[in-house]
């Protein structure tokens, strides 16, 4: 059985459990790629290719939700050099504007491209003649033209979930060639941004010989063969905003969110900020201003209170344990010097939640901080507007987000000048209730009518319906 449509990422939609008798048993992982992808892939009769999350996890296809799930098998060995080394201590950071310095190293390069074979040669497996595969993100940057080299009949979309670097810092990396020839394997590249199309096309002008026209790139067919266009283009990522309107409507979530801010002893202002512990997101940024907005008087406890999410994340990987450090120091002294008994100053969490939990937080919530340093799109920040169903509450945005390019009614933050968040911050606590309004009104109609399927059917559809044409005689 092979299918007509095949989503190729690093990780399934689904994570694994493996009990102390080796048995195996999956739960549905709560990513919001899953929920944006899972009816498109319901319905076009998909395949779902990806990483189990636990090495050494070595199980045939199955079917789940709808779909056909087909692991892909990571020795541990794997897992440092492919994930934890190459993709998320070179590319991650690289692309994340070297905010920590990207490691380059042989070794890991090695094993990215022998896994990223393995993902290609698995999906090659299951697309069904002239199908289409969609590959995910910077883990499997080579599958595009590996897959293509296997089964030049599909039509292959990629999707670059994260930023794309500017030439000067791509540039840097020692296997730049490979990479953007692995990307130019699809037939159609998307990015968050218009920009980030548009350093890629910088990319592929200066260190390739292929020429561009616009953002289309024409790759010569070998020995005469008819040639590819290549286009990249902006498809900016969403949420499934109504399920999290609907949320925000339910009694329980919002019996939750009451509870919630009488348990913090209710103050009059619910400061909070949602991230994965990851050093792009500007968490100590935004907990050094709220630390010295707290020392000016400016914001007192238990009048204010800071709620701060920090999720689990990449925990093997060295800079992710120093940020963790440092940000549960910086958390620790100041509750130590503006904390009293029975109110912190930061509730600070290093869990995960699931949605619901999330939107009685999101509605728990005045003002909602999110401060990346450099962030590909941050659904977060779309998550938070579209719980806001009462029209009430703040969104505080970084300008270095690729939200920011959509979410004018936000007030944007530079969370480098410690003092202009500050002042974004003190504005955002004092806002009265029509500008809020206003503005909230003005990004939850975004919100809801830019979601995550239009995002898939956009894509999808500008990948279908445009047939890759065979330039002949050029
Ligand atoms: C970002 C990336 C995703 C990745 C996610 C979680 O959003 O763009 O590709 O899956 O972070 O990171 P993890 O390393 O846990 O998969």
């Amino acid at each position: 059985m092979t299918y007509a449509l095949v989503v190729v990422a690093n990780r399934l939609p689904v994570d694994v459990t493996v009990e102390e008798d080796g048995s195996t048993s999956w739960s549905r992982s709560p990513g919001g790629l899953v929920s944006a992808l899972e009816p498109v892939m319901q319905a076009a009769d998909g395949a779902w290719v990806g990483w189990a999350g636990k090495p050494d996890v070595d199980v045939e296809p199955f079917d789940g939700d709808g779909m056909r799930l087909v692991p892909v098998a990571l020795s541990e060995d794997e897992v440092r050099d492919y994930y934890e080394g190459f993709s998320n201590d070179t590319l991650w950071p690289l692309c994340h504007d070297v905010i920590s310095p990207p490691e380059f190293h042989r070794r890991w390069w090695d094993a990215y491209r022998k896994v990223n074979r393995r993902f290609a040669e698995a999906a090659a497996a299951q697309a069904a003649e002239g199908g289409t595969v969609w590959v995910q993100d910077y883990q499997l940057q080579l599958v595009p033209a590996m897959l293509r080299e296997i089964r030049p009949d599909l039509r292959i979309g990629y999707f670059h979930h994260i930023p794309f670097p500017p030439l000067e810092i791509f540039a840097q990396l020692p296997w730049r060639r490979q990479v953007v020839e692995g990307l130019l394997g699809a037939d159609l590249i998307g990015f968050q941004r218009a920009g980030d199309a548009a350093n890629f096309v910088r990319v592929v002008r200066r260190l390739t010989d292929l020429t561009t026209k616009g953002q289309v790139v024409h790759c010569p067919g070998a020995e005469g063969a008819p040639g590819r266009e290549v286009r990249a283009a902006a498809f900016p990522i969403s949420i499934d905003s109504a399920r999290f309107d609907a949320l925000a409507r339910r009694d329980d979530v919002r019996a939750r969110a009451r509870e919630i801010r009488r348990d913090l002893g209710d103050p009059r202002v619910l400061l909070l900020g949602v991230d994965r512990l990851d050093y792009t997101k500007g968490i100590r940024h935004r907990i050094k201003a709220y630390g010295e907005l707290l020392e000016e008087g400016r914001l007192d406890v238990p009048d204010a209170a800071l709620v701060q999410v920090a999720s689990p994340s990449r925990e093997n990987v060295e800079a992710y344990q120093q940020l963790r450090e440092e940000v549960e120091l910086l958390v620790g002294r100041i509750n130590g010097e503006h904390g009293q008994i029975g109110s912190a100053a930061i509730y600070y969490l290093h869990h995960s939640y699931p949605p619901e939990e999330m939107a009685a937080l999101y509605l728990a919530a005045d003002v909602m901080l999110v401060t990346s340093l450099r962030d590909g799109m941050n659904l977060v920040a779309k998550e938070f507007v579209a719980t806001c169903t009462d029209e009430r509450g703040v969104l505080v945005l970084s300008e270095f987000t690729g939200a920011a390019d959509e979410l004018g009614g936000a007030i944007m933050v530079n969370p480098h000048d410690i003092d202009g968040m500050k002042d974004a911050i003190e504005r955002a606590v004092h806002m009265d209730a029509p500008e809020q309004r206003r503005r909230m009104r003005k990004l939850r109609r975004r919100v809801l009518h830019d979601d995550v399927a239009r995002w898939s059917e956009r894509f999808l559809s500008f990948l279908m319906d445009d047939p890759p044409h065979a330039l002949a005689g050029r």
